[in-house]
Order: structure tokens, then C-alpha cells, then sequence
């Protein structure tokens, strides 16, 4: 016999798709009803609208069915605002260390109290992905590797930091928002990766006119207001160059990692050294440097260094740091999954995404971040 005990237990297991707790817990299952075979419930979404009603849908009736049940029917509803302030603090709670770090007050400790993955208890490895100069594939690596190495089974997040450029989302073939739970920003996840992008808070693709101030209160933002939960990687896709952008996140993260992207021509390498020096004066850790479109394989399979060759082995010896990887030139496999389509993204078994996972096995050994 189905029993209300019986669908609450099954429904335990309903994760909602953005938060990733159960609806049970998050307190969205109401007015359950069952008739023998029939059960009749509501379904309260934290938010009215909910893109992802289709899949809650799915898996509540499926939930139920496994009990027995020949017919299920789900009536949607959405929360008062005070049912999402409490849902926030159940996603926030659910974070031992945020309640820890958020109670650190003083020291200068604002800064690190602001997200528990930048608290003194945070594990997460930072890596922000820099460049001399736009245009070199700072992105498309920032991208790549993040899916790579949660193809690794590690848990990652982007922060597209590129505020006035950022591209993160098309790339990934990201078309959804995040949601906001009162005032809490679920990150989109993608590709197994969570992402934050200031393309996901622009209209119509409007430019963005800021000051640096406001730059950096982005920035923060997306560190305090952001549920990231616990991760093992966070990359950051920083504008390229040396700005206010860049200045921040050495001030924010100073335990930051550094990826450097240069392409092979020594002018490249030049301006990418700029890059970093900054990183050695504020006293980042260079992980390497990252040589991007370093050849183009011609149909004969012959190696041509289009754009030159050598500023990536040149830029790392300068930096007294290493070559991590010589990416060439390709554009990824359109993917056949019309779903999984992520305009940027190499596929993990095609030439170029082999050399992201290989990338991403050597950032992960030399972070030493072992699960
Ligand atoms: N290895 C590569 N082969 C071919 N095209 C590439 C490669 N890497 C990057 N691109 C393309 O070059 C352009 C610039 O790359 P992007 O990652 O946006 O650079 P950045 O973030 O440094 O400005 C994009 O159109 C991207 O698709
Ligand atoms: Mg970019």
C-alpha cells in the first residue's frame, strides 16, 4: 500500500536540479493525496518559472511510480517570499564552513569572510587564467580546462572575471540563467562545471559601463553571493592584460595559482611576460605557461607553426616556470548531442581535447589535489 510516509521517503531522493538538495528538504513537496494506486501532490518551485520544471516533473513521477503508483499527478505552485529566505538559509547551512567564515570578523578578514571557498578552511585551488593580450585563447583554455578536469571527476567552477569581455557562457553553449534563491545565485552548471558569468546578469548583450570600483564589487559578488558549495577547482577567466580586474583577484585570492596563455610568436611571449611579472610580484604561483595555437597539422599530418614557434618555452624559462602544454590550432567537433552542444569545448576523445585532458592530468598533479 502507498503510503504518504512512503512517497515522502521516495521523494527524499528528488534532487532539485539547480540546488542539488532534496525537495523534501527544501520543503517543495505539499498536499499529498492518495487514492489506492493514485497519488496527487503539489510541487512547490523556489522560483516561479522554473526552466528546469520538466525534469523535477520526470523524477517526481518516476520516484512515485517505483512505489507503484499507476498515476501520478503533479500540480506546480511557487514559494512566498519567505519560503525562499528559508530555503536560502538551508543552501547556505548546508555549508559548515560558511557559517564558520562568515563569523570571522575583523583582521582585514572581510575579504576571506565573504565566500567559504576563499576561507581559511576552503580546499579549493585557484587557478586564474591569464594574458599579455586578448585574442590568444585565454578563454578557450579557461573553458577547456575546467571540463577536463571535471572529466577527471574533480568539482569545478568558472568564474568568467572578463567583466567588460566575457564569452564563458557562449562558449559552453550555456543559454540558461541562474537561478536566484532570495539572494543567493545558484551557478549554472555545465559540462559538469559550475559556471558565474557577468553574461548571464547583461540584457541583449548591451555593453557594460562600470568603473573599477564597480569592477571589483562584481568581482566580490560573485564570490559572496554565489552558492558554490565545495569545490576542487575554481579557474578564472581574467581580462587579458594587467588592469583593475587582474589587481583584484591578487588582492581577493593571493593564494591564486597562475596559467599564462601566450601563442607561440616571441611578440606574443613579450607582452605575455607583463602578465607574468604581475604574478611574480604579488607573489602568485606560476603553475606554467600555456602555449596556444602552436601549430596547425596540415593534410600531409606535418606540424606548420603558422604563427611562429618557441614563445611559450621562452616565456617559461623567463618566468622560470614551465611549458605545460603546446595546444594547436582546431576547431572542436561540432558535438552530434544537440544538447551537449558547447561551441568551444573539445570533445574529451578528439585530437585537441586529448591534449586539454593531458593538460588538465598535469595542472591536477602538480596541485596536488587528490580525492
Ligand atoms: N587552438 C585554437 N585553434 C583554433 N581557434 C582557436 C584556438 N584557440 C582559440 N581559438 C579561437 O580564437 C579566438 C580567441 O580565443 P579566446 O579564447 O576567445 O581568446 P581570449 O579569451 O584570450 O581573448 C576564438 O574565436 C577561439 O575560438
Ligand atoms: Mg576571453
Amino acid at each position: 500500500m502507498i503510503t504518504e510516509e512512503k512517497v515522502l521517503e521516495a521523494l527524499k531522493d528528488v534532487e532539485d536540479p539547480e540546488i542539488h538538495r532534496s525537495v523534501v528538504e527544501l520543503g517543495m513537496v505539499r498536499n499529498i493525496k492518495i487514492n489506492d494506486t493514485k497519488v496527487e501532490l503539489d510541487i512547490i518551485l523556489t522560483i516561479q518559472g522554473c526552466p528546469l520544471k520538466v525534469k523535477i516533473q520526470e523524477d517526481v513521477e518516476n520516484a512515485i511510480r517505483s512505489l507503484g503508483a499507476e498515476q501520478v499527478t503533479v500540480h506546480f505552485g511557487s514559494m512566498t517570499d519567505e519560503e525562499r529566505a528559508r530555503v536560502s538559509a538551508i543552501i547556505r547551512s548546508g555549508n559548515p564552513n560558511q557559517a564558520q567564515s562568515a563569523g570571522v570578523q575583523g583582521h582585514g578578514a572581510g575579504l576571506n569572510a565573504i565566500s567559504p571557498i576563499l576561507g581559511p578552511e576552503s580546499n579549493t585551488v585557484f587557478i586564474a587564467v591569464t594574458s599579455g593580450k586578448g585574442g590568444v585563447g585565454k578563454s578557450t583554455v579557461t573553458v577547456n580546462l575546467a571540463a577536463s578536469l571535471a572529466r577527471l571527476g574533480k568539482k569545478v567552477g568558472v568564474i568568467d572575471a572578463d567583466i567588460y569581455g566575457f564569452s564563458v557562457p557562449d562558449m559552453m553553449g550555456i543559454t540558461q540563467r541562474p537561478v536566484v534563491v532570495d539572494n543567493t545565485i545558484m551557478p549554472v552548471q555545465r559540462l559538469g562545471v559550475k559556471v558565474i558569468s557577468m553574461g548571464f546578469f547583461v540584457e541583449d548583450n548591451s555593453p557594460i559601463i562600470w568603473r573599477g570600483p564597480m569592477l571589483g564589487k562584481m568581482l566580490r559578488n560573485f564570490f559572496s553571493e554565489v552558492h558554490w558549495g565545495q569545490l576542487d577547482y575554481m579557474i578564472l577567466d581574467l581580462p587579458p592584460g594587467t588592469g583593475d580586474v587582474a589587481l583584484d583577484v591578487h588582492q581577493m585570492i593571493p593564494h591564486s595559482k597562475e596559467i599564462i596563455v601566450t601563442t607561440p610568436h616571441p611578440t606574443a611571449a613579450f607582452v605575455a611576460a607583463r602578465a607574468g611579472a604581475m604574478a611574480l610580484k604579488t607573489n602568485h604561483e606560476i603553475l606554467g605557461v600555456v602555449e596556444n595555437m602552436s601549430y596547425y597539422v596540415n593534410k600531409t599530418g606535418e606540424k606548420d607553426p603558422i604563427f611562429g614557434s618557441g614563445g611559450g618555452e621562452k616565456l617559461a624559462e623567463q618566468l622560470n616556470s614551465e611549458l605545460l602544454a603546446q595546444i594547436p590550432l582546431g576547431q572542436p567537433e561540432p558535438m552530434r548531442d544537440e544538447e551537449r552542444y558547447a561551441p568551444s569545448v573539445y570533445r574529451e576523445n578528439e585530437t585537441i581535447g586529448n591534449v586539454y585532458m593531458e593538460l588538465a592530468r598535469t595542472v591536477d598533479k602538480k596541485c596536488k589535489v587528490h580525492l
